[in-house]
């Protein structure tokens, strides 16, 4: 019987990295060949810097010529509408039914792949192959994987050892801007970056796209990175910060900004939050280090400003803030706390509908409800509060003007 892999992603453009995962897999799995499958653009995604359809298959076509056994594949950009996955494999698997598909993917990607649209569809129609960074997350992958065996029995997972390149397609981006092309070499394929500067690609900086755009770009990156109900939460976040700034006259697209990003780092682990936090030199309290959960406030402002290219050091703060608050904070700082608290996916806890009733008449007695709430509450679970949190609770306190309902 024939194996093929497939291999799909946004290709913007196609990394060595790339090129690399399918050739390991090829040989550890003895795959006939691998399709490298460009994903469709969502119509939103449009003019979020993405570069057109067209050219992202060119690109990977010309850098895989004279790869034996990988090809560029136009199957799913052929295809009529958005898909999913689990549709795309299902009708492969009816055009090849003699071949054993395997699809590859990220070891992050498998964390969250049983909640993806009909993961059955996906397991029925091919085996799932995912690149396992090594032993510091064996335990937590080979985990996943009998969790999902559990649910899906027809589920047929195998790992991939890869040891992963740190590479992004904004470090590509730096790299353009600031002219290296040496640098960008060592990343993308000699071909492939052949393309880019014939074609005039990826010209255009990020900080040249429009609000719109920009807020669309950060949009489609953190979906990809977050869980789907931390996504869900993030886009709540950014609609209810955007009504809290119309309200109080913040700038409703910094909101939007933030808001979408404030949880930006939330799909770390504890204990990576900790190693990142480390290793990127970034101060950790006690309380950080016994409660690892409000590190993502830390590390998100660092992805912010890093992964995100975000400059303006409002938005930046307002992620840092968002889990304890501080004395004396913005206004933007003020509605990210808030709206963290508050947006509508937040499950009913006690004391949030007061909140969302006078939030919009008084926003600081509500963040006060909201540090007194979370006070409470780390209290009942024996869990020793921040000591920011206590800070931003009594200089609320002690500043509060009754006065200012409406
Ligand atoms: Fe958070
Ligand atoms: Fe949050």
């Amino acid at each position: 019987m024939n194996k093929i892999g497939i291999l799909g992603g946004t290709f913007d453009p196609v990394h060595k990295t790339h090129i690399k995962m399918a050739l390991t897999a090829k040989e550890y799995l003895g795959l006939d060949k691998v399709l490298l499958m460009p994903s469709k653009k969502p119509p939103h995604k449009f003019d979020a810097g993405i570069a057109p359809e067209e050219d992202r298959l060119n690109m990977l076509k010309a850098s895989l010529e004279n790869i034996d056994g990988l090809e560029a594949s136009d199957y799913e950009l052929k295809r009529d509408g958005f898909t999913y996955t689990a549709d795309t494999l299902s009708a492969l698997k009816k055009e090849l039914p003699d071949t054993d598909i395997y699809f590859l993917i990220g070891e992050d990607s498998l964390m969250y792949i049983d909640e993806w649209y009909k993961p059955d569809a996906i397991f029925a129609n091919a085996r799932i192959a995912a690149f396992a960074r090594g032993t510091k997350s064996e335990h937590k992958l080979n985990e996943k994987i009998s969790s999902i065996r559990n649910v899906f029995p027809a589920a047929d997972i195998v790992t991939v050892p890869f040891e992963a390149d740190d590479v992004s397609s904004s470090s590509f981006r730096e790299l353009i801007k600031a002219g290296d092309l040496k640098k960008a070499s060592e990343i993308i394929p000699k071909e492939a970056l052949d393309y880019i500067s014939k074609h005039g690609l990826y010209s255009g900086s990020a900080d040249k796209l429009s609000n719109q755009e920009q807020i669309l770009r950060l949009t489609e990156m953190v979906k990809g990175i977050l869980k789907p109900s931390r996504f869900e939460h993030s886009l709540g976040v950014s609609y209810t910060a955007a009504s809290l700034a119309m309200r109080y006259g913040a700038d409703v697209y910094k909101a939007r900004v933030a808001g979408i990003l404030h949880d930006c780092a939330k799909y770390l682990s504890d204990d990576e939050q900790i190693a990142f936090a480390k290793e990127k030199g970034i101060e950790l309290t006690e309380a950080e280090i016994a409660n690892p959960a409000l590190i993502h406030a830390k590390t998100g402002a660092y992805f912010a400003k890093v992964k995100y290219e975000i400059e303006d050091p409002e938005i930046i703060n307002a992620i840092r803030y968002h889990t304890t608050g501080k004395e004396d904070m913005t206004l933007l700082e003020k509605i990210i706390f808030c709206a963290d608290y508050m947006e509508p996916n937040r499950k009913s806890i006690p004391g949030l509908d007061s909140i969302r009733n006078i939030i919009f008449k008084n926003l600081d007695k509500a963040a006060l409800m909201i540090c007194d709430n979370t006070l409470n509450y780390l209290d009942s679970l024996g869990i020793v509060p921040d000591e920011q949190t206590k800070k931003t609770r009594d200089y609320l306190k002690e500043h509060l003007d009754d006065k200012a309902d409406v």
